[in-house]
């Protein structure tokens, strides 16, 4: 949030509750030291919050927590109702206020002394799928989206797992279109100056000339005919075909001729193209090994008794002899 946002939103608070001020007793508290070492399990594990004070226990952060909830019951900082996942979970989800700024940007605590850990179960940084992804694979990518919606068909980028887990292509992972955070606190990551938004960036994969604009990729090498950064594709495409990006057996005699060398010639002739990408795709057009498939380059692997230098081929196929001639 910007300063001038922030204050905006602290003058409605000043409003609304006619205080602006962190309880003292929560300064207090929070001062006497709440680290995360301190915190060790306790709260960690257990998601029915807010927490109730435990005059058997000790340990300050349930003291800190249990200041906090019955603070919000007085006019804490944040409204009533907001350890509730679906109000703090959300608003930090959506940045509606950059909670790094008062929390740290470690979500440590900073000012406010209340640590983002004390309730979070150890490792809720580093796991993906708190936040976003878990319903159709485990990466992290959607669904389920940023602001909750678990339908794929109606989130901004439908193909995901398409994409992620690999489908008759080689695995394109976050880093293909977006600057992958290693945490919840990478820059650029969920605390950036977009809030809301989930940035793509296609440098880090095999279309690094990509662009994204208008709910469309264009200028990309994988949806290309594997001859340049030539392919371009609307976000909500769903009907991708064989030939959709390159041609197939059965394209025109025109688009047949767009492809390289003679495969205009030989496909004409009835040459599937399992003959001479038999590592790629079988005669039923299944993949024999997916990964070899929109990878950067052109895997081929000739019939028995023919090879190809590059510029030609050399042996006998489909009964014909073939002696160097230009490919
Ligand atoms: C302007 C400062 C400020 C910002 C921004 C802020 N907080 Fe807080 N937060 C506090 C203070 C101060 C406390 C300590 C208790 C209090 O005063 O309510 C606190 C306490 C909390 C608590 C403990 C429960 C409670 O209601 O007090 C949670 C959970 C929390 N914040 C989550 C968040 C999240 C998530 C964000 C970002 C969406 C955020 N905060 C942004 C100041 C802030
Ligand atoms: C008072 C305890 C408490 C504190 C403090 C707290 N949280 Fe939470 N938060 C929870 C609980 C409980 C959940 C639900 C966890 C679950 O589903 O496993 C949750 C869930 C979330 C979610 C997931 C929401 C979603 O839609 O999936 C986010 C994001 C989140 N918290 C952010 C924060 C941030 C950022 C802070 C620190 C500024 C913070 N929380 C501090 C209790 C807390
Ligand atoms: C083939 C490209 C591509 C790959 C690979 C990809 N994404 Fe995305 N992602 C997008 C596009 C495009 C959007 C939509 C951006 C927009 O609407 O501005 C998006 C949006 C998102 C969003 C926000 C969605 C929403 O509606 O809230 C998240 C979160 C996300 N991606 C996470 C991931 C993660 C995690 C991975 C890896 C496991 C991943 N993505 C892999 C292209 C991709
Ligand atoms: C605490 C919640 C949370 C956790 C945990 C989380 N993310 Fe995110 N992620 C978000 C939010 C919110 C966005 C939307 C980003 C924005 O507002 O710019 C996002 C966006 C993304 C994007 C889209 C690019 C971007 O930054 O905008 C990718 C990729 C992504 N996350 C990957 C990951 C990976 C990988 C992990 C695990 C290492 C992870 N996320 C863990 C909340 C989280
Ligand atoms: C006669 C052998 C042969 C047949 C049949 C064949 N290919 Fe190829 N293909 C090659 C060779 C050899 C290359 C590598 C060309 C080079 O290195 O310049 C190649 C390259 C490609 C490329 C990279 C882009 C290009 O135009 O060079 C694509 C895409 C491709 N083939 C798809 C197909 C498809 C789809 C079919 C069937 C419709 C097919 N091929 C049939 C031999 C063949
Ligand atoms: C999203 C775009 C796209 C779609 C859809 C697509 N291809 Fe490809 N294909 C490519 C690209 C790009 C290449 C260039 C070589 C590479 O990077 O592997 C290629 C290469 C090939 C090749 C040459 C061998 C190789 O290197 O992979 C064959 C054969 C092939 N595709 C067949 C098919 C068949 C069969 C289908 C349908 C099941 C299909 N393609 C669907 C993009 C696509």
């Amino acid at each position: 949030m910007s300063l001038k946002r922030f204050l905006a939103f602290a003058a409605t608070l000043v409003l609304v509750s006619g205080c602006w001020s962190y309880p003292a007793d929560v300064l207090e508290d929070s001062s006497s030291a709440v680290t995360p070492d301190q915190i060790g399990d306790t709260g960690g594990e257990d998601p029915d919050l807010p927490l109730v004070e435990d005059a058997t226990n000790d340990n300050k952060v349930i003291d800190v927590v249990a200041d906090v909830a019955s603070d919000n019951k007085q006019g804490g900082f944040h409204p009533p109702g907001w350890t509730s996942p679906s109000v703090h979970g959300k608003a930090a989800m959506l940045n509606t206020m950059n909670c790094t700024m008062c929390h740290g940007t470690d979500l440590l605590g900073g000012t406010t002394g209340q640590s983002c850990d004390t309730c979070h179960d150890n490792g809720w940084r580093t796991n993906c799928t708190f936040c976003h992804g878990g319903v159709d694979n485990q990466t992290g990518a959607p669904p389920q989206s940023i602001d909750g919606a678990t339908d794929a068909a109606a989130g901004a980028f439908p193909a995901h797992g398409f994409h992620v887990t690999g489908n008759g292509h080689a695995l394109i992972t976050c880093v293909g279109c977006h600057v992958t955070p290693t945490e919840v606190t990478s820059p650029g990551h969920m605390f950036d100056d977009t809030p809301g938004k989930a940035e793509v960036d296609l440098s880090g994969g095999l279309s690094p000339n990509g662009k994204f604009a208008s709910m469309t990729c264009s200028s990309l090498y994988c949806h290309g005919n594997g001859q340049g950064d030539n392919g371009s594709v609307p976000l909500n495409k769903s009907d991708i075909g064989c030939a959709s990006c390159h041609p197939g057996p059965k394209s025109s005699s025109v688009a047949l001729g767009a492809m390289t060398g003679r495969h205009s010639m030989h496909v004409k002739e009835g040459v599937g193209c399992y003959e001479c990408h038999s590592e790629v795709f079988n005669s039923q057009y299944q993949p024999v090994d997916g990964t070899l498939h929109v990878n950067g380059e052109p895997n081929y692997k000739l019939p028995n008794g023919i090879t190809y230098n590059g510029k030609g081929c050399t042996g006998i196929c489909h009964g014909e002899y073939h002696q160097s001639p230009s490919w």
